[in-house]
């Protein structure tokens, strides 16, 4: 020992030591030790049992079982043990039920102001997933990005007519500026960048807030969904169709700064159903692009379902590139790619929205 601390044996000052002393992992004979009080460096091992020796053990009649589920003759319904990625009991989601006829429609906005977290994904995709049941749907581009057209496959310099003519030219009609999308039963009302002008240009309007619910009304009687794909922000856009909307859905990344903002995007939710749209109801908070493989993915789903209970979706939408390809190729996965996992929980989600708010 010197004043600099121990010195190995044979080594000099400029090599460098071990990171872990090799005498010390060296196998140590098992320490016998008395039970000492209370001091704190005597640590016991806490007994650990994999639940493959429990059952072994409980089927050779030895151990009792904590878990009821693992007891031999105590019968544990199979619905009871199949938890879904939010944690729950997975509901059995039946097809929404055919209809005969289209109108009344429910009017969803798809809000949340951080960008990037699936709105557009959602609204093309649901959209698509209950046309194939059978829904007549207007999707309906509110986002001067113009994503849901350019996902639809429209290009956004080709257009003759868009929401901002619905919004600011009283002598457009919603057939003028409608167009159908490549999904039997499915329309859109395209934006492009034209929009942003009318974030502006509305400030002028009597009435500003109520401006897309007075131009939407007429659509109300021809569909059974009108889906909203607002922008990343709680602007004017956006507080408009909030006040055009009957519902709203909240699609929310499933990563730790996804849940910041949220209870912002909660207070405008409020204010524009206690001032402008009493009948606004959420509808759900959508889990997207949700990884279960990862601790974080799952501990951000437990946090999404403590906040805000059975708001949140039985139907998780995981994170798969299959998405990004289907946007490239304009269309909506269900066609792109029908028999995905991606296209399936879309059909679920579609499943679950028709139980909530369409088939009551
Ligand atoms: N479940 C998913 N897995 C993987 N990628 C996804 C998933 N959902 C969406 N994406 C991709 O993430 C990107 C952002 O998605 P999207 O455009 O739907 O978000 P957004 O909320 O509409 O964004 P913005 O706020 O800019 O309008 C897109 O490239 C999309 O293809
Ligand atoms: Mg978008």
């Amino acid at each position: 020992m010197n004043d600099f601390g121990p010195v190995f044996p044979g080594g000099s000052a400029s090599e460098i030591p071990p990171m872990v002393d090799p005498y010390r992992l060296r196998p140590q004979p098992p320490e016998t030790v008395e039970t000492q009080g209370d001091d704190p460096r005597v640590s016991q091992p806490i007994p650990f049992r994999r639940p493959d020796d429990e059952q072994a053990a409980a089927s050779a009649g030895g151990v009792a079982v904590a878990d009821p589920a693992l007891e031999v003759g105590v019968e544990v319904p199979a619905q009871e043990q199949t938890l879904g990625p939010t944690g729950r009991p997975l509901p059995d989601l039946p097809n929404p039920r055919p209809v005969t006829t289209h109108g009344n429609a429910r009017v969803i906005a798809m809000c949340n102001q951080k960008g990037g977290v699936g709105k557009t994904t959602t609204t093309i995709n649901l959209g698509a997933a209950l046309a194939e049941y059978g829904r007549k749907v207007l999707l309906v581009d509110f986002d001067p990005q113009g994503s849901l057209s350019v996902g639809l496959g429209l290009n956004p310099h080709d257009m003759e007519m868009s929401v901002y003519n619905l919004l600011l030219d009283r002598d457009t009609t919603l057939a003028d500026v409608i167009v159908p999308t490549n999904v039997p039963g499915m329309d859109l009302l395209p934006s492009n960048i034209d929009l942003s002008a009318a974030e502006v240009q509305l400030v002028h309007e009597v009435a500003r807030e109520q401006t897309l619910a007075r131009v939407l009304g007429p659509a109300v009687a021809d569909y059974d969904v009108i889906l909203i794909d607002c922008q990343p922000s709680l602007g004017l856009l956006t507080v408009n169709a909030l006040t055009a909307a009957d519902g709203v859905i909240v699609p929310l990344e499933c990563e730790y700064f996804a849940l910041r903002g949220v209870a912002l995007l909660k207070t405008t939710i409020d204010k524009v159903q206690e001032r402008l749209n009493p009948k606004l109801k959420i509808d759900g908070v959508l889990g997207t692009m949700y990884d279960g493989r990862t601790l974080h993915g799952r501990e951000v789903m437990q946090r999404l379902v403590e906040a805000w209970g059975d708001t949140v979706f039985h139907t998780v939408i995981r994170r798969t590139v299959k998405f990004s390809d289907s946007t490239v190729a304009g269309e909506p996965i269900t066609t792109y790619a029908g028999a995905s996992a991606g296209a399936d929980s879309y059909r679920e989600l579609a499943k679950e929205v028709a139980v909530r708010c369409l088939d009551v």
